[in-house]
């Protein structure tokens, strides 16, 4: 798929489905906010969620008391309906709509976190250019969080294919500027009573 291609089906899974009608709907991010507790940034260090969507994780991380969260969607549709959800709150975070592979920007996040986002990304070029994308835009001493489904994990989400890691496999990915730090296989039961395997891996900037 192409930028734009990319996009429409984004657009139009958004302006079309609810936020219960898709499988990576979750209330409480319990995984993603338990592995950026232990990155131990500090409360005011620069957070990206990347394909964040209409994620309930901005939401809880204003809670905690983040206080400089950037939302990065592909889609426009999503960014607006996590806007209207958060109504006042959500002129505290900023919100960028971008195709994470052509993506570019100034600012040098602390942590880069990214669920069921990276796994679209289905060829050598396109992982690539995210790869690319997470060092020139994280900070020296950065965290990097990244969730995807799992070997075990299904082959498709949102009627498109997606690329399945295993632990080892995602850490090879990144391994040439990010030490990796834990890795996890979580269950995610989506609303329609099914599981998807996930794997979770965080890392720190190699130095
Ligand atoms: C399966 S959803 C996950 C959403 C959110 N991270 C969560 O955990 O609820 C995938 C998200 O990635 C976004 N996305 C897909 N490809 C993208 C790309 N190339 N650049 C930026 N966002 C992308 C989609 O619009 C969608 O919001």
């Amino acid at each position: 798929m192409n930028t734009q291609e990319r996009k429409s089906h984004w657009e139009k899974i958004y302006e079309t489905k609810a936020l219960t009608e898709v499988s990576w709907f979750q209330p409480v991010p319990q995984t993603s906010l338990s592995f950026i507790e232990k990155a131990c940034v500090p409360k005011d260090a620069k957070i990206i969620d990347v394909g964040g969507g209409d994620s309930f994780l901005v939401d809880h991380l204003l809670e905690l008391g983040y206080t400089n969260v950037t939302v990065l969607d592909i889609s426009n549709a999503a960014i607006v309906r996590a806007k209207q959800r958060l109504g006042e709150k959500a002129k505290h975070v900023n919100w960028i709509v971008s195709d994470i592979t052509q993506f570019k920007s100034l600012e040098l996040y602390d942590l880069w976190h990214d669920r069921a986002a990276f796994h679209f990304l289905n060829n050598d070029a396109d992982i690539e250019a995210y790869v690319q994308s997470v060092k020139t835009h994280t900070k020296s001493d950065a965290k990097l969080i990244v969730g995807t489904f799992s070997k075990e994990g299904p082959l498709k989400c949102s009627g498109i294919e997606i690329t399945q890691y295993s632990d080892r496999s995602l850490v090879s990915i990144f391994q040439e500027d990010w030490e990796n730090n834990e890795a996890l296989t979580v269950m995610h039961p989506t609303p329609f009573n099914t599981e998807q395997a996930f794997v979770f891996v965080s890392f720190s900037k190699r130095g």
